[in-house]
């Protein structure tokens, strides 16, 4: 007898076009939510999509010190390099294809700059920044970097060879991520040749919403195209989202996959503090404003 599951796939709930709006210190992101459609997304608070855009020499712009509270920050250098430092004292740089994780918890003042010589010289710019939300019982925690380079963030490739992808949190074709989440989190890179196609699992319980950052991509048993600077959110109704490269193109598709187990409490934002009353809120403001979260002094 069979142990295969039955599996179902996920249809989907909506596809949002990005706005583009700048951020930090003045550079320009693509940011599918939030905004007045899409709130947040449980346990997601944000996507921006930095780039792509090829920077001339001293063109490049970064965000400088501010804080953050109650969740965490992911950055993921695609083109381009960042330099970061920290009121904890850490500092470090991220180049094409490494990921920075950082759990903000109780509180942390950073700066997110783009690397000296690559800000001097200029070049293609292209990464993502996602914001997860933290439960209640860790929105206090020490904060907690992870730094992966590009060569420790596994790869794997479908047999036919058609479709690659990164895996930075969660599964995919056997090879596990080596970042730690604090809740399940799924975030996978897909590059899709021509007349590529891949059937990814995400589990019923997960929400689950793709970015295309490049080319057309098929969604879905209704084939929904989605383009790049597009968003396609998916309801819970099934445990597999499968992604195509669209009909008749001759270029590889870029779709990143997000997906988390909802956390179910209430959310109070402002700005770059995430809590769950209007006091939390209150006490992150009067504890960044009388120094609490430290300065960068380096
Ligand atoms: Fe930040």
């Amino acid at each position: 007898m069979s142990q295969d599951k039955i599996r179902k796939e996920r249809t989907i709930s909506q596809i949002v076009t990005a706005k583009t709006t700048t951020e930090g210190d003045g550079f320009i992101v693509h940011r599918p939510f939030p905004n007045y459609s899409v709130r947040d997304f449980d346990p997601f608070l944000l996507l921006d999509e930095m780039g792509p855009i090829d920077l001339s020499a001293g063109e490049a712009k970064g965000a400088s010190d501010h804080p953050h509270r109650g969740f965490e920050t992911v950055t993921y250098v695609i083109d381009g390099a960042f330099e970061h430092k920290d009121s904890q004292g850490n500092s470090g740089k991220l180049f094409s294809g490494d990921v920075q994780w950082m759990t903000a918890g109780s509180g942390v003042v950073h700066s997110e700059m783009p690397e000296k010589e690559f800000a001097k010289k200029g070049g293609r710019l292209h990464g993502f920044q996602l914001w997860v939300n933290l439960p209640k019982k860790d929105k206090m925690i020490q904060p907690r970097y992870q730094d992966v380079t590009s060569k420790n963030i596994p790869i794997a490739k479908s047999d036919d060879g058609k479709v690659q992808v990164k895996v930075i949190a969660g599964e995919s074709m056997g090879k596990h991520a080596v970042i730690d989440t604090k809740t399940p989190i799924i975030y996978l890179h897909f590059t899709i040749q021509p007349n590529g196609k891949v059937i990814q699992i995400v589990p019923q319980n997960y929400n689950a919403f793709a970015y295309v950052a490049k080319g057309e991509a098929l969604f879905g048993s209704e084939q929904k195209i989605v383009s790049k600077e597009q968003a396609v959110f998916f309801e819970r109704d099934g445990d597999e989202i499968s992604i195509a490269s669209n009909k008749d193109t001759t270029s590889p598709v870029d779709v990143i996959l997000f997906a988390g187990i909802p956390l179910n409490e209430p959310v109070k934002r402002y700005g770059p503090f995430v809590m769950n009353t209007e006091e939390e809120l209150q006490q992150a403001i009067t504890d960044y404003n009388s120094g609490k979260m430290g300065k960068i002094d380096f």
